[in-house]
């Protein structure tokens, strides 16, 4: 089939607001927009404003009134707990509404924030519907996070109420959450007025009395007591959630998400870009804490009447590396969404996927991965394996969708191996040099888009007009500053090669360095501090610690590089994977100084590097190496 794309993504070009009046014609409103896009509100403009609409209603009442009402909505699969559960679109909308009725008891309304704080359970959707059916904020705060990064969001968020669960499963152990959230709670200085707390069989907990109630309890009460609650009309402009992410420095950026704009392009991304007909399963192996759980495990299949996969569990361990490929079988999965590290894994393990023998893997027809740059070995590896496209996109928190990739359902056009690919309509990316002129095709610089984003993508970070035009629209005037580098080729293809700032992506997972320096830089007998993504064959990155500490010697340092690990353990969470200390004698900086962070990056990778020509102290340079030397070992 020759690709469609040339055509759909010119006619946008030709026409923006055309192109996404048709998009939003696949959306059910209660009453039509003002205007399409409003460039005099908001920070760039505004999309769809004056219209009115529900997210939970497009993406349940809407299914169940439509005939979809028996089909699976949402199947629970948990190899690390052995539990399964399907629920249909009309079990979803009892669960969200009783929910919902919960909700409105203790206060909840329009416009107020609802953190959820919960692992890999159907209830953490139902959650997040049940804000969105009531017109409250959710802020889905990922399980991985320690107290103090919960704290944080909460404060940002000051949530009327927080919905959370006793425990959290990882292999081999049970992560007890409620301590977490009573650690958050006292530290942050915004107090939410009730707990909604999810009692798991695998580690009950205590509730704290007055705050804490039992999830069960009170939404078994309205469930059985038929409570109905009707979808409130919100505005397409008002926010449907705010997703932390990683900033700068250790204060992360609440991104906000609209209503409106957000269904449209989440819906027209469902066949256009992936190739899924509703009543199609869809599987996005991701955490409903990270963003493509929030877009492609509960919004988009929703809003496109597939049946999505909740899956709690990991690609290897849980029991094995054969586990994506009972589940694609048995739940019959058309597609698969995953990071580029989940198959690193899933190789290392069973390198000639033997493990996948025994799988009827028939009705699979492709696989994407996203989340980090996917390396081509793996992305053959896969294609031999699957004998299925393997379709590599990028895209950011900020966005909510994919800036590029090669939209299947448009036809897919021939595959350049280390490319997320082209372009998606709502996007006019570029590459720009440091003084913002455009770079000839093949060349790397800045990689920014051009304003107005597309529907869908962020309007802004929560409470932070400032913050948010600082962060990405002053740089470049006139363009988004996606903080990533990377070239565009003759034929429009993208190459995403680097961050341009401190942000390292972990096992797919973002995280900020700046974050982790400050955390080290706490420890007393730290003098000078800076934290580095190095490069890992399962994970990507991985964060290592710089270390200049206050004269100690051999048997001290070892204790303090203890510490250092625990304290980012404790204060950001496990998910930072900080596992390395180097403790070297002085930090290479510039003249200025600045530390040479890219340099000392290449000598930890083993690259080709060149002495920078404002180094203050070249020699700095051969003890870094010979730190690292030791370390290795
Ligand atoms: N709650 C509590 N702890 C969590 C957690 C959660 N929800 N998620 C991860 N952690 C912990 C892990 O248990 C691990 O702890 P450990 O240091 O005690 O072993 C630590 O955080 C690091 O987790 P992770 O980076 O996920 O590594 P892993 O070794 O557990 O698994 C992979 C490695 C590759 C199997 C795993 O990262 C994976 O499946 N990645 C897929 C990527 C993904 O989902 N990306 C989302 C964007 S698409
Ligand atoms: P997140 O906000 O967690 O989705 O992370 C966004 C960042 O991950 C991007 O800015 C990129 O640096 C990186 N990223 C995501 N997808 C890709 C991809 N397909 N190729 C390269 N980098 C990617």
């Amino acid at each position: 089939m020759t690709s469609r794309y040339h055509e759909v993504y010119s006619g946008w070009q030709q026409d923006p607001e055309g192109f996404w009046v048709k998009a939003a014609a696949e959306i059910d409103w209660f009453s039509p927009w003002e205007r399409v896009f409003d460039v005099e509100t908001g920070v760039y403009g505004r999309w769809f404003p004056g219209a009115t609409c529900n997210t939970c209603f497009n993406a349940v009442d809407r299914h169940v009134e439509g005939g979809r009402k028996d089909q699976p909505a949402l199947v629970y699969d948990s190899p690390i707990s052995g539990r399964k559960k399907s629920f249909t679109y009309g079990e979803v909308k009892d669960e969200v509404s009783a929910l919902a009725a919960v909700l409105k008891d203790f206060g909840v309304g329009k416009g107020d924030r609802v953190v959820i704080y919960m692992p890999m359970v159907p209830e953490a959707v139902f959650a997040m519907l049940a804000c969105a059916r009531i017109g409250a904020v959710h802020s889905v705060v990922f399980g991985g996070f320690a107290a103090r990064e919960l704290a944080a969001r909460i404060d940002d968020a000051t949530p009327k109420a927080i919905i959370s669960a006793s425990c959290g499963l990882e292999p081999g152990r049970v992560v007890a959450y409620k301590p977490l959230l009573d650690e958050a709670i006292r530290l942050s200085a915004a107090k939410p007025k009730a707990c909604l707390i999810l009692q798991r069989e695998d580690r009950r907990c205590d509730l704290t009395e007055g705050r804490d109630h039992d999830y069960a309890e009170l939404v078994g009460a309205h469930r059985a007591a038929g409570s109905v609650v009707d979808c409130e009309p919100v505005l397409a402009t008002d926010p449907l959630y705010i997703l932390y992410t990683s900033g700068t420095t250790g204060r992360p950026k609440g991104v906000v998400r609209d209503n409106g704009g957000h269904m449209v392009r989440l819906k027209w991304s469902m066949f256009n870009e992936f190739g899924i007909e509703p009543g199609e399963t869809f599987w996005a192996a991701s955490d409903v804490g990270w963003v493509v759980g929030h877009s492609y495990i509960v919004y988009a299949p929703l809003l496109h009447g597939c049946t999505t996969v909740l899956f709690e569990g990991k690609p290897v361990g849980t029991p094995d590396a054969g586990v994506f490929w009972r589940v694609i079988a048995e739940h019959k999965v058309a597609a698969l969404f995953t990071a580029p590290t989940a198959f690193r894994a899933i190789r290392t393990a069973d390198p000639d996927a033997e493990m996948l023998a025994p799988h009827d893997l028939s009705g699979f027809r492709t696989l994407f991965l996203a989340g980090e740059r996917a390396d081509p070995d793996t992305v053959k590896w896969a294609e031999k394996t699957l004998g299925v496209p393997v379709i590599d996109h990028w895209w950011q928190t900020e966005t909510g969708a994919p800036i590029s990739q090669d939209p299947v359902g448009l036809g897919m056009l021939p595959v350049k191996y280390g490319s997320p690919g082209v372009p998606m309509p709502g996007y006019d990316v570029q590459v720009l040099d440091d003084a913002g002129h455009r770079v000839p095709a093949g060349t790397l610089g800045n990689v920014v888009i051009k304003l107005p984003l597309p529907p869908g993508a962020l309007p802004t970070l929560w409470n932070d007009d400032r913050r948010f035009r600082d962060a990405y629209l002053t740089e470049f005037p006139g363009y988004y500053k996606t903080a990533d580098a990377g070239m565009l080729d003759e034929d429009g293809y993208l190459f995403i090669m680097a961050r341009t700032d401190d942000i390292i992506n972990v096992a797919g997972h973002r995280l900020s360095t700046g974050g982790m320096e400050e955390v080290v830089a706490e420890h007393p007998a730290v003098a000078e501090c800076a934290v580095i993504g190095i490069a890992d064959p399962l994970k990507g990155q991985v964060p290592c610690g710089f270390v200049v500490l206050h004269g100690k010697n051999a048997a001290d340092i070892r204790t303090v590089e203890r510490e250092l690990i625990a304290m980012v353990r404790e204060r950001i969470g496990p998910v930072a994977a900080f596992k390395k200390v180097v403790s070297v004698k002085r930090l290479p900086k510039t003249r200025s100084g600045k530390i040479l962070r890219a340099t000392m990056q290449k000598i930890a990778d083993r690259q080709e590097w060149s002495m920078p020509a404002t180094i203050d102290d070249p020699a700095i340079l051969d003890e870094i190496g010979e730190a690292l030397g030791k370390t290795d070992s």
